[in-house]
């Protein structure tokens, strides 16, 4: 066990981050030797609550856990985090359009970036998880330049895991067994969660997912819907929104690129585009990578058909659009 390293999560005393908390304490992000620091922001109406999340983690004793600050106080929060995962925002109330939700998670992502960008370490790397992900990743990237593109992601891994569990429960085999989908573009329902390079471990080796399902107008159509629409279906079901996937399938996207991801498999994660794949550069785009030493890479030179181009490029489509809100949206901000 070295040094604890620092963990910034953001909207702590949210849903997402009741259950994110516990599983980076017990080593689920960092692994089972990892001591940590957790660094938990909320803002003042729920300091109360955020106290109580403190009270909880101090009550569960857990062995790696080195120390825990609790703050409203943004610039304290960032102050030397390794990692920041970013929880809090501003969410879509009813009847509000998207340009609202998005000016008001502009205010909130431009000083996040700020303070991270002055306190946190030299290599702090982000995750945005809020909503609109991808965008407000777009932001901090924006507000943050002296933080290396590199460092700044956002989440799509849960949708990448929906579109593993699909697949295991239609073909009833182990979702361990199952890999290499891709989750691409935004984190919302224009995403193309796409099987055509995705295999299945068998007895007799790896076969491919088109093969194993037969029906290719599942593949094509509800298996993509299913997994768009996954989000929604859980707040139906529950009234609230996915916390314990969120918070799950963040500990995978955060543990993989730091250590790495096994042989032969990738991951889906919302990086900065270079142009690979034609998508323009410089949006947070998902695209399949490969992790090694910190540092992703997109996989190149996957075959895309014309089914797969118009989706792909049709997700792309919706990302300009949302950059360009939001830059209106800062437009706008400059002027008041
Ligand atoms: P929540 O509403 O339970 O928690 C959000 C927390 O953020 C609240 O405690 C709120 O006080 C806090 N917050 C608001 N403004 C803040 C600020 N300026 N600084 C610090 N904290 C602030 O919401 P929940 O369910 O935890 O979801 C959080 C976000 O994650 C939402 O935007 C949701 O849409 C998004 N999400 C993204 C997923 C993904 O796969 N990328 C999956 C599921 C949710």
């Amino acid at each position: 066990a070295g040094d604890p390293i620092r963990v910034l999560v953001t909207g702590a005393a949210g849903q997402i981050g009741y259950a994110l908390v516990p599983m980076i304490a017990r080593g689920a992000m960092l692994g089972p030797d990892q001591p940590v620091i957790l660094h938990l922001l909320d803002i003042e109406p729920c300091l109360e609550a955020l106290n109580g999340v403190k009270m909880e983690l101090i009550d569960a004793a857990f062995p790696l856990l080195k120390g825990i600050i609790a703050t409203t106080d943004t610039v304290e929060a960032c102050m030397g985090v390794d990692i920041a995962i970013m929880v809090g925002g501003f969410p879509r109330k009813e009847g509000m359009e998207r340009k609202d939700v998005m000016s008001k998670n502009l205010s909130i992502y431009k000083a996040q970036a700020s303070a991270l960008e002055r306190h946190a370490a030299l290599n702090c790397k982000v995750l945005v998880i809020a909503n609109p992900a991808n965008t407000n990743a777009l932001i901090l990237k924006e507000f943050a330049p002296s933080i290396p593109p590199k460092n700044i992601t956002c989440l799509t891994r849960l949708d990448h895991n929906r579109a593993l569990g699909q697949i295991s429960e239609r073909l009833d085999v182990q979702v361990s067994d199952v890999k290499n989908v891709i989750i691409w573009g935004n984190h919302s329902s224009t995403q193309y969660p796409d099987v055509n390079h995705a295999t299945v471990s068998t007895n007799s080796g790896e076969i491919s997912i088109r093969e194993l399902v037969a029906d290719d107008k599942w593949l094509k159509n509800e298996f993509i819907t299913t997994v768009q629409q996954r989000g929604a279906a859980i707040i139906k079901a529950r009234n609230l929104s996915s916390a314990l996937s969120a918070a799950s399938s963040a500990c995978d996207h955060i543990r993989d690129w730091v250590h790495g991801t096994p042989k032969g498999t990738w991951v889906s994660m919302g990086v900065c585009s270079d142009g690979s794949y034609s998508i323009p550069a410089d949006l947070i785009y998902s695209f399949p990578v490969t992790c090694e030493k910190g540092e992703w890479s997109i996989v190149q030179g996957l075959k895309i058909d014309e089914f797969s181009r118009d989706k792909m490029d049709a997700t792309a489509n919706e990302l300009l659009e949302e950059k360009t809100i939001a830059y209106s949206c800062l437009n706008n901000l400059h002027k008041l």
